[in-house]
């Protein structure tokens, strides 16, 4: 399905019923990446999945789109599903669009859920990191981006074992416009440091972290977790960067046992 929001067509899928759970996906992906979260948890919730401006189905103009804006989007498709509050699922780019959604939308936030991400802005040679995949995608298309982004994605278990996984993975990186690639590059490094937002949100938030995230590794998710208050760590064992895709029967009921208790 598709909705014009903030003058884009933006992609979604909306299965389910019962507590909304809006997932938000990691860079330079989209929102089938969560194909096997749809499949387990839509029997019990709406489950809805979007994919970001510059992704999957949705419009990919280049421009210089902050992270907020991609905030406004999803803020745009709650409105458009008459949503008034939901649980939010981010995982990595995705957890740092959703810190952005919070600072803006605080009351449309039923729960947060953190995976695999970060609350600390760039490090100046993480900076330098984006200035050179985007004038890499550019000159060279995607090989580049999925040669830099598959060790940092993946375990090197997966990788050498799990042929089907790496090929999904490449796919969704190879389907994402160069704009949507250097638009994130551009809005990742420009992105605020939200550490002191962590102690401003106010409603249950669970944070998950492969146990071999090397991205953002169980270091940046514990202090997620001591700056939110109340919030819980959930640390998926076997799992790196992609908890979601290298576990998901653990991300999977560690999503379902949190919504399950929400009041
Ligand atoms: C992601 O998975 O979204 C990226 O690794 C985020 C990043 O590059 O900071």
């Amino acid at each position: 399905m598709k909705a014009t929001i903030n003058g884009i067509q933006l992609a979604y899928t909306d299965e389910g019923r019962g507590t909304p759970i809006v997932f938000l996906h990691a860079f330079p992906l989209n929102r089938t990446m969560w194909e096997p979260q749809v499949r387990a948890l839509s029997g019990q919730f709406r489950v809805i999945t979007v994919d970001l401006r510059g992704h999957g189905e949705s419009d990919a103009q280049l421009w210089n789109f902050p992270l907020s804006l991609y905030a406004d989007d999803v803020h745009g498709l709650l409105d458009h599903l008459k949503i008034a509050r939901a649980v939010l699922v981010g995982l990595s780019m995705g957890g740092y669009v959703l810190f952005a959604f919070y600072r803006q939308y605080p009351q449309q936030a039923q729960a947060l859920i953190l995976a695999d991400t970060r609350a600390q802005a760039d490090t100046e040679e993480g900076r330098e990191g984006r200035r050179i995949m985007a004038q890499a995608a550019l000159a060279q298309g995607h090989a580049p981006v999925t040669d830099t982004m598959l060790p940092k994605l993946l375990s090197q278990e997966s990788r050498d074992g799990r042929p089907e996984l790496v090929a999904r993975v490449t796919g969704m990186i190879t389907s994402t416009p160069i704009s949507g690639i250097i638009v994130d590059c551009m809005a990742m490094a420009d992105r605020p440091d939200f550490v002191p937002l962590l102690t401003e949100i106010a409603c249950p938030t669970l944070v998950v972290v492969g146990d071999k995230d090397q991205a953002t590794p169980p270091a940046d998710a514990r202090t997620i977790a001591e700056g939110i208050k109340g919030a819980k760590l959930e640390t998926i064992a076997g799992a790196a960067h992609l908890s979601n895709l290298e576990q998901p029967e653990a991300f999977n009921r560690a999503v379902a046992d949190f919504v399950g208790s929400l009041k």
